[in-house]
């Protein structure tokens, strides 16, 4: 193997942080590949081998050739070997959710490879707004899982990333994984992470079967809830209207099959309305395989299959379970239910050998795209990504930039930031989450290539920087309030690293307070009261937090969210902290007050309902005060927005024959967008230019966020809906021009009742920052 050298950019901090990552490094130079598991490496004359041929008659030709016990075998993410056609085993489950990670069965970062690339947990990712990261990211986790595959340490190439549910609650342990609450943001980023994982352009014709590594959509669909109050995921029977099903719970599906072409779908835990999603086969077959054209593989959340009769009691016997799921669609199960029970359901005539066939041909048409039947992949198109790339400078160096482009400033009073690099002496860090590397990695993380904590990234600027954990750990139900107050009194500076952990939000845990933990809050406002100078918050936590007390207590100068920021999250705070990097993050979901705990989590709707007082949800539909809003970020610059172009006329649909105008009961006069069609939806589209400027004095990243909205929010209505973001950067008082395309088709339309999507006839205001203007659309 090469030699690798790793350089940090934090300057002033690097010298230091060059030894940990040196020391983490060295393993690389002992990376020896071992052979990766593939198929047609002899000279085999076996059509399924053949790479001239289509896949799908290559697929058909295997699945021809197997047994019926060979074809069960394979219904089970761990497939075994069929070493007789020289198919070796395929592990389906492996997991990179921010970074190549060993948290499935595929992957092995045990050998000579012992870490990869560890993204910020995705709702940090996603506050950058910036589409063009977030395809970067997937591309970095495309050539590292090649990278691993290559040498020799995986035994399957399929990904079960991206978690595109919408973040409908903010107690969701799991809405950390997501991109947040707001489904066009979700979809697009389910649709360029897709893309950069799989080998394709950020847009465009995706004009290649190939995959260099397959991501998968999950949990489809309305998965959001993990247990709540004894209300379990797998028991959960998600009550839906068609109205939200279509506007909020779908669309990141749709556009990451559309838009992403992602090469797998996983359905959920949960029913929707009744119906287990796995053995549903309206959603899997005749709307993601019909509807949205989806041709990949459909596996199962693990041990999905098994809940539907054992928990769910939705199928009377194991076998109606294999029945249901595998004339839904579903193709490969998590867990071996299927492979122990498909036997005896064939046996019973509840299945039938072309049901299996079916499954089978995705299965290999998907091994078959990743390249693992075309013999020795030293050969094929990734074959040559090596060990070398994995870990790779570069990829480091994104995971930073993701890191500093995501945090959020969400109060800076009295410019309280940035501290200056030279004139603050010393520094008291206080919290727990101040100084633990691994909590800055979220869930689903694999080992990162470097960890350093805030602390030693701060230590790299102040020397004489004091660390007091103050409590055990985010519960903190084992408080030293004393001591952090004489350490903070004493000191020039103070910065707080407080907020969450995975003891109070992950997988199989939701949140049942919106506060911080235990005596945080009362060990926060000691430490402020006590501190020379206002304090500074950081916050580490996924899901939003009320801290209506920060906000309000003007002895702290200055809040700051940095989810969980991932390997080179606290050398990004600290970047932050200490002005060299200008924040610009803003907030992918709603930051409630506590008081919305009242509200039950298992209440699917999202629409508000006032006559009993039931709020809605998110930026879109919540009509309740917020702690902070959808969208809310400051910056250590001013930028201004204004419209330069707002389209030259209305749009207008006469001409178009027949339209017929729906009436609604509030009165609302609409049109059906699937009537109009596409070429006249074609011609509507117009742009939108946007001028920004920086008029601050320092340069920044900022994204540009155009929202639509209608006069009113009668019909179910969104207040408004964010239809379209760029991220763009700009120097000190540089101005520039942003372009957006509108279409009314598909950006003023909203879903009606019966999920039909319509446009309304009259006003919509399209918005960006403090500028607006109106379009009428008439008939
Ligand atoms: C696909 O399109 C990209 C440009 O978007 C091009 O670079 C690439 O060569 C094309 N691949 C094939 C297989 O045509
Ligand atoms: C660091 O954080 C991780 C993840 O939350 C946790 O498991 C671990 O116990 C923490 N370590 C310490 C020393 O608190
Ligand atoms: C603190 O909370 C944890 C988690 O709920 C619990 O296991 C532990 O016993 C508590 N400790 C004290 C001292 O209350
Ligand atoms: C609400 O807006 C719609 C669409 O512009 C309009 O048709 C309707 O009359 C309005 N309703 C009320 C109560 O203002």
């Amino acid at each position: 193997m090469g030699r690798r050298t790793h350089v940090v950019q934090a300057a002033p901090a690097a010298a230091f942080l060059l030894v940990f990552v040196q020391l983490l490094a060295s393993w690389s130079s002992f990376a020896v590949a071992t052979d990766p598991p593939f198929s047609c490496g002899g000279p085999s004359t076996a059509p399924f081998c053949d790479r001239k041929l289509p896949i799908d008659q290559r697929a058909g030709d295997l699945v021809s050739k197997l047994t019926l016990e060979e074809k069960i075998s394979q219904l089970g993410d761990e497939s075994p070997a069929v070493s007789r056609l020289g198919v070796p085993a395929y592990k389906w489950w492996s997991e990179a959710l921010h970074g190549v990670a060993n948290a499935g069965r595929g992957i092995h970062l045990d050998g000579p490879l012992r870490a990869a690339t560890s993204f910020p947990q995705v709702i940090l990712t996603a506050a950058s707004f910036n589409p063009h990261l977030w395809y970067r990211i997937g591309q970095v986790i495309g050539t590292e899982a090649r990278g691993v595959y290559n040498n020799g340490q995986a035994e399957g190439l399929t990904f079960w990333a991206p978690n595109i549910n919408v973040f409908r609650d903010p107690r969701w342990g799991r809405g950390q994984e997501t991109p947040g609450e707001d489904p066009t943001m979700t979809g697009k980023y389910a649709a360029v992470f897709v893309r950069g994982v799989q080998g394709y352009g950020i847009s465009g014709a995706i004009n290649s079967s190939d995959l260099e590594a397959s991501a998968c959509c999950k949990h489809f669909t309305a998965y959001d809830l993990e247990n709540w109050k004894g209300v379990t995921r797998f028991a959960f029977d998600a009550k839906v209207t068609a109205q939200d099903l279509a506007d909020t719970y779908n669309p990141p599906f749709k556009s990451c099959v559309e838009d992403g072409g992602a090469s797998g779908i996983m359905c959920s835990y949960n029913r929707v309305n009744g119906v287990p999603t796995c053995a549903d086969q309206n959603l899997l077959t005749k709307t993601a395989r019909g509807d949205w054209g989806f041709n990949g593989y459909i596996t199962s959340d693990c041990d999905a299959v098994a809940i539907i009769h054992d928990v769910q009691g939705y199928a009377k016997e194991p076998e109606d379970a294999v029945a249901d799921v595998l004339k839904a669609g579903m193709d490969v199960n998590c867990g071996g239910y299927v492979q122990t029970h498909g036997l005896s359901a064939i046996q019973q005539g509840k299945i039938t050998e072309k049901d299996i066939d079916r499954a089978l041909h995705n299965l290999f048409t998907i091994r078959m795209r990743l390249g693992l039947f075309n013999g020795d992949p030293k050969y094929n198109r990734y074959g040559n990504i090596g060990a070398d790339q994995v870990c790779k400078q570069e990829h480091q160096n994104l995971a930073l930039q993701a890191a500093q482009d995501g945090i959020v400033l969400l109060k800076n009073d009295g410019g309280s930031l940035p501290l200056s690099k030279t004139k603050v002496s010393s520094i008291a860090v206080i919290g727990h989450n101040g100084n633990n590397a691994t909590l800055l990695l979220g869930n689903y993380f694999g080992p990162p290539c470097i960890s350093v904590t805030p602390l030693q990234a701060i230590q790299g600027y102040v020397k004489d920087a004091r660390f007091v954990a103050g409590c055990n750990a985010a519960v903190c139900n084992v408080s030293n309030i004393g001591e952090a107050v004489h350490v903070a009194s004493s000191a020039d500076y103070v910065v707080l690293f407080m907020g969450l952990d995975q003891d109070q939000e992950r997988e199989e845990v939701d949140r049942l307070e919106l506060g911080l933990p235990g005596m945080q809050e009362k060990l926060i406002n000691s430490v402020a009261d006590a501190a020379k100078k206002p304090v500074i918050l950081v916050l580490l936590c996924g899901g939003p937090v009320d801290v209506t007390f920060a906000k309000n207590n003007p002895k702290i100068g200055a809040i700051v969210w940095a989810g969980y920021p991932g390997q080179a999250g606290g050398i990004a705070i600290a970047q932050v902290l200490f002005g060299e990097h200008n924040p610009g993050g803003r907030l992918p979901v709603t930051w409630y007050p506590k008081e919305f705990t009242a509200v039950p989590m298992t209440d699917m709707r999202m629409r508000a309902d006032p006559a009993t007082g039931y709020p809605g949800r998110t930026y879109r539909f919540y009509k309740g005060k917020t702690v902070y809003s959808f969208g809310y970020g400051l910056s250590y610059s001013k930028y201004s927005h204004s419209f330069v172009s707002k389209g030259t006329k209305p749009p207008s649909m006469t001409g178009i024959d027949g339209l017929k105008a729906i009436e609604s009961a509030a009165g609302t006069v609409s049109y059906d967008v699937e009537e109009i069609g596409a070429e006249a939806c074609n011609k509507l589209k117009f742009p939108a230019l946007v001028r920004v400027q920086n008029q601050g004095t320092m340069d920044g990243r900022h994204p540009v966020l155009l929202f639509l909205r209608w006069p009113n929010a009668t019909d179910g209505r969104p207040a408004s809906q964010l239809i379209g973001f760029q991220s763009v950067h700009l120097r000190a008082t540089q101005t520039t021009h942003v372009e957006f395309e509108v279409s009314p088709c598909k950006h003023f339309s909203r879903a009606a009742e019966d999920g039909r999507k319509v446009i309304d006839q009259g006003s919509h205001f399209v918005g960006v920052g403090e500028d607006e203007f109106e379009m009428s659309f008439m008939a």
